[in-house]
């Protein structure tokens, strides 16, 4: 199978997702990565399987990978799967309130992934996504708009700088091997 692993990363959060991806599928297929400035939305269609990336900007998918969902054809022939990463909690975290900073912070990337490819029917086979550090003036705004106390700013700075963890890194991976054997 030729597989694309394409992604949009500003501080390399993603890219370090991305090239755990890429690694994973490379095992017994021609797997290809590639910064999203690297590809066009008709490049995809080189491929049999695009794993495609971002970070979370704005609760949604980054700019220029929205650009490239857009862009793409109805019922194009690749499958897709999607990867992002988030400075937010995830639902899953044991900490105060993590599912609702979540789901008003970050969710936006999985519904942007699973509308557009239900209205271009795009043979979609889910989404990865884990925690990603925040650059400085993230990191500001969300200790000032996002979390209420300085409790849960020492908790959730704590949690936050392990990430991508070694962990997310095998759990991408396995994504990459659920993704292969529905495909
Ligand atoms: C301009 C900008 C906006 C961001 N907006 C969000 C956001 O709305 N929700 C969120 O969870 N993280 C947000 N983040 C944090 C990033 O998604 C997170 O740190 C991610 O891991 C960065 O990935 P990268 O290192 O690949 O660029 C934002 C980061 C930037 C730079």
């Amino acid at each position: 199978m030729k597989i694309l692993v394409a992604f949009y990363s500003e501080t390399g959060n993603t890219e370090k997702i991305a090239r755990a991806i890429y690694e994973e599928a490379s095992k017994g297929h021609e797997a290809h990565l590639k910064k999203i400035t690297e590809v066009t939305a008709e490049s995809l269609n080189d491929y049999d399987l695009v794993f495609l990336g971002s970070a979370c900007h704005s609760t949604d998918l980054a700019a220029p990978v929205k650009k490239i969902l857009d862009d793409l054809p109805r019922s194009p022939k690749f499958k897709l799967a999607g990867f992002f990463t988030h400075a937010t909690l995830s639902p899953e975290d044991k900490f105060n309130r993590a599912r609702e900073q979540f789901d008003r912070w970050a969710s936006r990337c999985i519904v942007s992934f699973e509308k557009i490819s239900k209205e271009k029917q795009i043979d979609f086979k889910g989404y990865y996504h884990c925690k990603g550090v925040p650059s400085p003036p993230i990191k500001e705004f969300i200790k000032n708009e996002i979390l209420v106390s300085a409790d849960e700013w020492e908790e959730y700075i704590k949690e936050i700088k392990k990430h991508p963890s070694p962990e997310d890194l095998q759990n991408a991976k396995k994504f990459v091997q659920e993704v292969l054997s529905k495909t």
